[in-house]
């Protein structure tokens, strides 16, 4: 069915539909895991955390911690009865810090008691003594030392020193990229129950229950046949429970084994920001050759991201950085080194966009410098360096691009946001004042699409129909807000021919549908819509054959839509055929398998295709910036996104605006701050500043491009939404760059995030 075949039939596919929540959301009745009916014998877990960036554990006395009212019980880890390990790809990462102590908040024993407050601060009351070793505190001291978690990397095409020393002009720039905290609403959390004979239930506000389940039955010594890990929601995850949720899960789960009663952890606000990972902070190098036209010869970038103690996903994030630095532009002479850098802080993961933002920040900087060196408009210089169609079309890692819209993106946006006037007017406005001066940019966004570990590409699905003819779904995929489980369950009612109200959305658990990859790499919909449309599938065919039997017609004859099936001139109920159905034995329960075809990546030659496709969307930023105090406000957004045929525009216009206003608070206000001694100074909303409702800028436009079908075969032939909008805030970095510039000074020094303070840093600098 194509889309207008779809809504002359009520379809639920493509339709604005709320969130499935979104009434109990708004009414406080959505159970998040804190939520959930506490057990009887329910007993409270808090962390005790190092003191120290790097030291020694010379000893650790928990007499006072024992002692303390409603304690039960402590674990250290040498009480481990498993592995002592929470890292996810590399076994780098201690749950309960053994001997030595890497950075501060690091988790070095746990303590149950009978509330929560008790075991707070019970926690506190832990004598250690440290033997304190040198620290490395930033990615640059850690290059110096060779101190890194993985091996370096790098990525070369062409011959970039030649084309860059022969190239007509030449510009070198370091930049720094600050890093950024998820700032979920609802922090870490899992409440772990004993189940009979040893299993284990953990319930975990995780973004991949596979792997809670996988890592909580080494370290509590089981097989994962005797675990399992159930989430119905997550309030907010943004990548930062995609791998850290099995620590917090891991702890609740070993108190439970130890004191035989449920457990659970929930981490507050401060120690949530101070024990868990962030988005990758970098310091970059770049060196770039290019010609009078704006057009780059030769490019060279050297990063260094900030991976704190453990591998945990750096190396898939800096392998996403190095694939996303030519964001939408041709580089054929490039290379490309990437340093995952160990440092004594906290370990870094997932963050919306996953390395990708960084990649292309670098990219997009370098892109801005040679404009302004050359007295361009910067999207000239943009334009002249897209991606082409049919040449110029191959990244530097081997994929050729063959679904670039970068121009008619571009186009629709610089005629919709009224682009070259308001350039002209934000000129002329600048040389009308002297203290607010206004700035424009205009950012593209090409993401691509896929985990780039090709394994990771494979989901299932689990649906039932029950006799009445609702319907039971389950696929592997959690939700977070972004509006997955109402996406798959459109799929599944159109499957069906059923109303989305004929169906129960479930959790995510571990029992139904095994091995599910993580929620992660925007690929949520792709592949659990693909999984629960083949298991919905599987059922409506023994239907049709069966109604096809039983009333005598060509199984073509047989049709499903708006609660009812048709059989050559009978028409009923579905939930009447279903009945029948049931009656004559066909089965009505299946599973559902998908893998995203087309894709490899040969990691020893970098090359292949590590993406079924690319998202595609660009946005244009006003901002006025005072140029005395370094405030600034976002005056207008302009953005123009590609999300395929949507599966649901409201869900999608959602991830877009939100995904904004995120990439914009790490770009502009929020600011992670170290001291020496290597403690995270910003824990709490009062010293790190996410954008607020009164941020938002007063005019925000957003436009779904239309009859955008996906070239290639996904579901219903939508595209990923969840981080490709998060890059379109690259404009608002740009817009306040293009503010301060001056005509004797074009190119600030500007660091990100542009906080006032870092704006007059860079408006100082410019002066004589
Ligand atoms: N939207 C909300 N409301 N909450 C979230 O935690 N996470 C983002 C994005 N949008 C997130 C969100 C991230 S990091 C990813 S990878 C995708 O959602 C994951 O979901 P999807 O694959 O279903 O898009
Ligand atoms: Mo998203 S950073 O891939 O969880």
């Amino acid at each position: 069915m194509d889309a207008t075949a779809r809504k002359a039939r009520k379809a639920a596919v493509g339709t604005a539909l709320p969130h499935d929540s979104a009434h109990l959301h708004v009414s406080g009745r959505a159970a998040y895991t804190d939520d959930l009916p506490e057990p009887r014998d329910l007993l409270h877990v808090a962390v005790g955390m190092s003191a120290k960036a790097h030291a020694r554990l010379r000893s650790i006395d928990l007499s006072d911690v024992l002692d303390a009212e409603g304690v039960v019980d402590v674990c250290l880890a040498a009480d481990i009865p498993g592995e002592n390990n929470c890292g996810p790809i590399v076994h780098d990462e201690e749950i309960l810090a053994a001997d030595t102590v890497e950075y501060v908040g690091q988790a070095i024993f746990a303590v149950a008691a009978r509330t929560v407050e008790q075991a707070r601060r019970a926690a506190q009351l832990a004598k250690i003594e440290y033997e304190e070793l040198e620290p490395i505190l930033d990615p640059l001291a850690a290059v110096e030392k060779d101190s890194f978690v993985l091996p370096s990397e790098t990525l070369t095409r062409g011959d970039p020193a030649a084309a860059i020393t022969g190239a007509p002009r030449r510009l070198q720039r370091r930049i720094t990229i600050g890093g950024q905290d998820q700032f979920y609403l609802e922090g870490h959390i899992s409440m772990c129950t004993p189940q009979e004979d040893g299993g284990l239930l953990v319930y975990s506000s995780t973004q991949h229950p596979d792997e809670v389940q996988h890592l909580v039955a080494k370290a509590t010594a089981r097989a994962a046949k005797d675990v399992v890990c159930i989430c119905r929601r997550i309030g907010g995850a943004f990548g930062g429970k995609e791998s850290q949720a099995a620590t917090i899960a891991c702890i609740a789960a070993l108190m439970t084994v130890r004191t035989g009663r449920s457990c659970k952890l929930r981490l507050d606000r401060d120690v949530d920001m101070i024990m868990t990972g962030k988005r990758h902070d970098f310091v970059v190098d770049y060196d770039v050759g290019f010609d009078e036209t704006g057009r780059i010869r030769g490019i060279d970038f050297s990063f260094a991201s900030r991976c704190g103690i453990s591998a945990d996903l750096s190396g898939p994030v800096n392998d996403r950085m190095m694939f996303h630095s030519d964001n939408a532009y041709f580089l054929d002479n490039v290379n490309i080194e990437s340093h995952r850098c160990k440092t004594n802080t906290v370990s870094n993961t997932a963050f919306r966009g996953f390395g990708g933002p960084q990649g292309m920040f670098a990219i997009e900087y370098a892109i801005d410098d040679i404009a302004r060196t050359l007295g361009m408009d910067p999207l000239e210089v943009r334009r002249r360096n897209y991606y082409g169609v049919g040449e110029r079309d191959v990244t530097h890692y081997g994929q050729t691009v063959e679904d670039n819209i970068l121009d008619l993106v571009t186009d629709k946006l610089e005629t919709d946001a009224d682009y070259r006037r308001r350039r002209a007017a934000v000129r002329e406005f600048n040389r009308a004042n002297t203290v607010l001066k206004r700035g424009i940019a205009l950012t593209p966004v090409k993401f691509g699409i896929s985990f780039t570990s090709t394994h990771l590409n494979q989901a299932g699905a689990l649906v039932h129909v029950y006799r009445d003819g609702t319907v039971h779904l389950n696929h592997g995929g959690t939700e977070m807000g972004q509006g997955l489980y109402i996406k798959v369950a459109q799929v599944v009612a159109d499957e069906l021919g059923v109303p989305v109200s004929a169906i129960r959305i479930n959790a995510a658990d571990t029992s139904k549908v095994p091995n599910a990859s993580a929620t992660a790499a925007s690929s949520g919909s792709d592949m659990n819509g693909k999984a629960a449309q083949i298991a919905a599938r599987k059922i409506r065919t023994r239907l049709t054959e069966f109604a096809a039997r039983h009333f005598s017609v060509n199984e073509s004859a047989v049709d499903f839509g708006d609660g009812r099936v048709s059989a050559g001139t009978e028409t009923l109920d579905f939930a009447e055929l279903v009945q029948l159905a049931w009656f004559e034995r066909v089965s009505l329960s299946a599973t559902g398998f998908y893998k995203t075809p087309k894709i490899n990546y040969d990691r020893s030659t970098s090359s292949g295709r590590p993406f079924f496709y690319y998202a595609y969307g660009a946005a244009v930023t006003e901002v006025v910036v005072d140029t005395l105090t370094g405030e600034n406000r976002i005056v207008r957004v302009d953005i123009v996104h590609d999300c395929g045929d949507s599966l649901n525009p409201a869900m999608d216009l959602g991830q877009v605006e939100g995904g904004f206003v995120q990439g914009a608070g790490w770009l502009t206000s929020e600011e992670l701050w170290w001291n020496d001694a290597g403690e995270l100074q910003t824990h709490a909303p009062s010293t790190y500043k996410i954008p607020t409702c009164s941020d938002l800028a007063p005019e925000f436009n957003v436009t779904l491009l239309e009859n955008a079908a996906n070239r290639e075969d996904t579901i219903y032939r939508s595209k990923a939404v969840g981080e490709p909008p998060f890059m379109l805030a690259i404009s608002v970095f740009h817009a306040i760059r293009d503010a301060i510039a001056t005509d004797g000074n074009p190119l600030p020094a500007l660091d990100a995030p542009a906080t006032p303070e870092a704006i007059l840093r860079a408006i100082e600098g410019m002066k004589p």
